[in-house]
């Protein structure tokens, strides 16, 4: 069980007057901390299917895009496929992902086989 208690401490003419205003018992499941998908603790199956399910599938298997099984490109393509993209055909990720999520989206499309 988790118990949250925000204060806030206002001086009011030199008297300490501290004031509760949000005491809450939270149930004990949400203990459980889900780790954000941020900086280098993020999952790289969540980044595909926010990023590129929709033009390649939620199961990779191709829609827009072609499949991305089994390619026969190496880690450098890849990455640099995702960066800068295709015109008129793939965005662009660089700049709006950070490299070590490309790093390991590419890494992710490297383990479908
Ligand atoms: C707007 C739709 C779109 C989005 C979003 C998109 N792709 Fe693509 N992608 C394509 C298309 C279309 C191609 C094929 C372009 C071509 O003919 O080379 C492609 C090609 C690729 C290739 C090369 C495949 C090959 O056989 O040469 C890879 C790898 C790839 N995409 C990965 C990704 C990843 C990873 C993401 C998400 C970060 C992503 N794509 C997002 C449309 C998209």
């Amino acid at each position: 069980m988790t118990l949250t208690l925000v204060a806030d401490a206002q001086q009011t003419k030199g008297n300490a007057n501290v004031r509760v205003v949000n005491l809450s018992v939270a149930p004990a499941r949400s203990t459980h901390v889900t780790a954000p998908v941020t900086g280098t603790n993020f999952n790289a199956r969540t980044l595909y299917l926010r990023n590129c399910a929709h033009c390649h599938g939620a199961d990779a298997r191709g829609d827009d895009g072609p499949d991305l099984h089994g390619l026969d490109l190496t880690r450098d393509a890849i990455t640099n496929r995702i960066s800068r993209g295709k015109a008129g055909q793939m965005t662009a990720f660089a700049g709006k992902l950070q490299t070590a999520e490309i790093n390991a989206l590419a890494a992710y499309v490297l383990t479908l086989k």
